[in-house]
């Protein structure tokens, strides 16, 4: 890199409007959305989707809700005219539906475009042609007058063809964008835009699209923001245009243009599915839909079960959705610390207990469960990770409710185990380590049998006991059968001690089901420990967490 980067990069010309009006707006409901898709998207894959491709991706745009559809450049090759054809004589086009075709203004490409389209029943013809100033000297080689001519043409080729479609009723509208807009200076953008519209005179029953396409992004969003508040101010017969946006993503900023864009007046959005396009993409729509969503807002698009859209579309354009895609990455509702888990644990407590009004979860933007997600995926656990992601994981997954203190010393136990694997560890791995530290500890003490009976409050217990494997006979008496056991084992010479916390529940349902018992006994020395126990007779758990804890203790 330079040293100094002004000797070949300059600052971006910003566009005079002080009096703009798009910041102190708030965005309160979901525009038109087009997806592009299957054009803008597809050109930009190595390998371009094949006609089964885009047959798949086309049903799961039309599944999300999206009323129009950028389906192809139809002059451009012989797979996508043979889409558009199968397109409509299968008639897989829901009603409801507007296809949209891209065209160049050339005259040859323009009637085969048209071609493209015989018997469809709505249709956008979609024209563009480039107009920054780099274009105009580096591509084209034109004055700003000749580029007009080239658009005015390319527009007056497609208004003498329409009556041929419409004739065979198909409802054609017609959509015109300056390439390259945001590079292009605004009173050009105006000139050139207001040339086609005299050409195709729109009106405010008969609407032409204009889009202002972000072609490559060049400056900060509020720039492009402005840049559209000045187009929709100035522009002539501004009441017979639907304002569309096409933003790229080459500063990383397409969604922030994106959204300025419509603070700015604009009507129509114009993306793709997670982003896919040109370079670092064309604008994510799904992004945008769902920021719209979870201020409230009724995007108009669903992505109730967003990972069946993401599986779609990884098949059909061989892409990936990045882990940390917004709201469709693998690891977008996952935490892997400490605190952040024990806060969402926390607010789905609350959430789960149905008080609030409204969704106000620490760490996470939006309920999972919205998208299809499931809650399961949102802690996860590596060596970053408290007792809290631990506790959620081993009772999300297994119904085991380690007490509050509990959690305490098996926590830091796991987490030094997780540590020296030095990876993420699944629920399963997390319940064998708690099995092991505490339900299969049979060492020095494991009980052999256990009977107890209470006669008005007082209970007798005799039982029997592996001590480093020798049989051991106990009898005891106390005010419950734990009582009457813990007496037995100081009768036959164990250190004095007492329970300190004793919870049981069961594990699953059904008469088979299993019980388990956690104990935590106060040792002479002033040292605690934990125990726990599973057995299908609950008092057997019971037994079972006491010398679990004391085999943990080393008594
Ligand atoms: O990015 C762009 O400018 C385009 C146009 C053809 C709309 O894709
Ligand atoms: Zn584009």
């Amino acid at each position: 890199m330079l040293q100094n980067a002004a000797k070949k990069y300059r600052p971006f010309p910003p566009v005079n409007l002080p009096d703009r009006r798009w910041p102190s707006r708030t965005l309160t409901h979901a525009p038109i959305w087009c997806s592009v898709d299957l054009r803008d998207g597809n050109q930009a894959l190595a390998m371009p989707m094949n006609v089964a491709q885009k047959l798949e991706l086309f049903r799961t745009l039309v599944n999300c809700g999206f009323k129009e559809i950028e389906v192809g450049f139809p002059s451009a090759s012989n797979t996508e005219f043979a889409f558009n054809r199968r397109l409509i004589e299968d008639r897989l086009i829901p009603d409801d539906v507007t296809i949209q075709v891209l065209v160049q203004a050339r005259e040859d490409l323009i009637e085969r475009t048209f071609e493209s389209l015989v018997g469809a029943k709505k249709v956008i013809i979609h024209l563009y042609n480039s107009t920054s100033p780099a274009q105009r000297r580096v591509v084209f080689g034109k004055s700003k007058e000749e580029i007009v001519e080239i658009a005015r043409r390319g527009a007056q080729w497609i208004q003498d063809r329409v009556p041929r479609l419409t004739a065979g009723g198909t409802d054609v509208r017609l959509q015109y964008s300056p390439e390259s807009f945001s590079g292009t200076e605004v009173e050009f953008a105006k000139e050139i835009s207001e040339a086609v519209m005299d050409v195709w005179q729109p009106t405010p029953a008969r609407k032409m699209i204009l889009n202002l396409p972000d072609t490559v992004e060049v400056a900060t969003p509020n720039l492009y923001a402005d840049q559209i508040e000045w187009m929709i101010r100035n522009i002539r017969n501004r009441d017979s245009l639907i304002i569309s946006l096409h933003t790229h993503n080459d500063r990383g900023t397409g969604v922030a243009a994106t959204e300025m864009g419509l603070l700015a007046g604009a009507d129509r959005v114009e993306g793709t599915l997670f982003g896919n396009g040109e370079r670092t993409g064309n604008l994510d729509v799904v992004t945008v839909a769902l920021n719209l969503y979870m201020h409230g807002i009724d995007p108009r698009l669903n992505f109730s079960d967003l990972g069946a859209v993401r599986e779609v579309y990884e098949r059909c354009t061989g892409m990936t959705v990045p882990p940390r895609q917004p709201y469709a990455g693998e690891l977008v509702f996952t935490a892997f610390s400490g605190s952040h888990q024990d806060a969402i644990k926390k607010g789905l407590v609350e959430w789960g207990l149905g008080g609030c009004a409204h969704w106000d979860v620490p760490y996470l933007a939006i309920d999972p469960a919205d998208l299809g997600r499931e809650y399961r995926e949102v802690i996860r656990v590596n060596s970053q990770s408290g007792k809290g992601g631990v506790a959620y994981l081993l009772e999300s997954e297994f119904g085991i409710e380690l007490p509050k203190d509990m959690q305490r010393e098996f926590g830091p136990l796991a987490n030094d185990r997780v540590d020296a694997l030095g990876r993420e560890v699944k629920g399963e791995e997390l319940r064998a380590m708690f099995w092991s530290e505490y339900v299969e500890r049979q060492l020095p003490w494991a009980l052999l049998h256990f009977h107890a009976d209470g006669v008005n409050g007082v209970f007798r217990c005799r039982a029997t006991v592996h001590r480093a494997g020798q049989e051991l006979p106990l009898n005891g008496e106390g005010n419950g059968p734990i009582a009457a056991f813990v007496n037995g084992l100081v009768l036959a010479g164990v250190p004095r001690f007492e329970v300190g916390y004793y919870k049981e529940h069961a594990l699953g349902s059904g008469d088979g089901a299993a019980a388990i018992a956690y104990i935590q006994l106060k040792l002479a020395d002033g040292r605690t420990r934990w125990g726990a126990g599973v057995d299908t007779n609950i008092e057997h758990a019971s037994i079972r967490a006491v010398l679990s804890a004391l085999n943990r203790s080393g008594l």
